[in-house]
């Protein structure tokens, strides 16, 4: 039987399997074919060609009930794969422009088919309103007024992602002070194409309580040693860092020398079709490449569950699901 397993870092967008894309450009009669190999698959050939293919195939999707169906889709995947909690980066630059009413609208159809899937296949979701780095600082405090509107039950955080090489977190202070008044918590990718000053920067810049990604801050043990102390949580994706080619193979990725030293780590997929996985491969190459059994692969799931930005009671009901650990 399936493990059951939290996951905190993934996003909409990248969830989208390439057919249900391809699909959409058909129904709208647009030509994304570029962005597939001969196989169907998305083609990219570093990351910064996988932030274009990315927003390519995010092009096609122009409408809340296009996001409804994605939902839907992601949801039902992930479930299959023993998620029992996931939290989902959305981003009101491809869901209205930034405007706050036509936000609205896709996010009332996001929660709907949320509400659907959590009925239909028993998985529970929240949204974290999150800015494009590339986009920058201007964009995303729009992004963050969006954001501080709909903070509630439903959208429970606020997160940077995109081009880590992009500006510095600094330049987004705003956004995430508008984002915690509002009641968020928060999170930003850092330490993935940055090293360990980029993870101290965001963490010390921005107040974020958890890192996306953050595997780079191996590279300083005074950092790693830091974070143990302070209790912040990396939301770490290995076979997103391995298909983007942040390290060659997963026995040469940090996230267990991380976690002996004190870290508090979780595991995602992050764009699972544009990397070939699911968490259940996540999972199978924990286990081959570190040897991680039942009881390890549990604990990450509970760090999971505690680090989430739910409500006090939709933790408890999670943590409560996970004690009887099977599907
Ligand atoms: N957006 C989608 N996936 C991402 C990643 N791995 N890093 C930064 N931004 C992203
Ligand atoms: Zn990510």
């Amino acid at each position: 039987m399936e493990l059951k397993k939290v996951e905190l870092h993934l996003h909409l967008e990248g969830a989208a399997p390439p057919a249900f894309i391809r699909q959409l450009a058909h129904e709208k009669r647009m030509d994304i074919s570029g962005i597939f190999d001969e196989n169907g698959n998305y083609a990219y050939r570093d990351f910064w060609h996988f932030l274009q293919v990315y927003e390519a195939a995010t092009s096609t999707l122009t409408r809340p009930e296009d996001y409804a169906r994605l939902t839907r889709a992601v949801l039902s995947e992930a479930a299959e794969a023993g998620v029992i909690y996931a939290e989902t980066f959305l981003s009101p630059d491809f869901c209205g422009g930034r405007d706050v009413s036509a936000w609205r609208e896709y996010l009332q159809a996001m929660q709907e088919a949320a509400m659907e899937a959590e009925r239909d296949f028993g998985i529970t979701l929240r949204g974290i309103v999150t800015a494009i780095r590339h986009f920058g600082p201007e964009k995303a405090r729009e992004t963050a007024l969006c954001a501080a509107e709909t903070a509630g039950d439903w959208i429970t955080g606020f997160g940077l992602a995109g081009d880590e090489q992009s500006g510095q977190p600094v330049d987004f202070k705003w956004s995430f002070d508008c984002a915690r008044e509002a009641g968020l918590r928060l999170t930003a990718h850092a330490g993935e194409w940055g090293g360990p000053e980029s993870v101290r920067a965001a963490w010390r810049d921005l107040g974020v309580e958890r890192i996306g990604h953050g595997v780079r801050a191996i590279e300083d043990l005074r950092l790693v040693d830091e974070l143990a102390e302070a209790g912040v949580v990396l939301e770490v994706c290995p076979g997103s860092n391995v298909a983007l080619g942040l390290y060659p193979s997963w026995a040469q990725h940090p996230i267990a020398r991380l976690r002996d030293r004190g870290v508090k780590v979780t595991v995602s997929t992050d764009d699972p079709p544009f990397f070939h996985t699911t968490m259940v491969r996540e999972y199978e190459m924990l286990n081959r490449s570190f040897g991680w059994e039942t009881e390890e692969l549990n604990q990450l799931a509970r760090t999971a569950a505690e680090a989430a930005f739910c409500d006090a009671a939709t933790k408890d009901k999670i943590l409560k699901k996970l004690e009887n650990k099977d599907v």
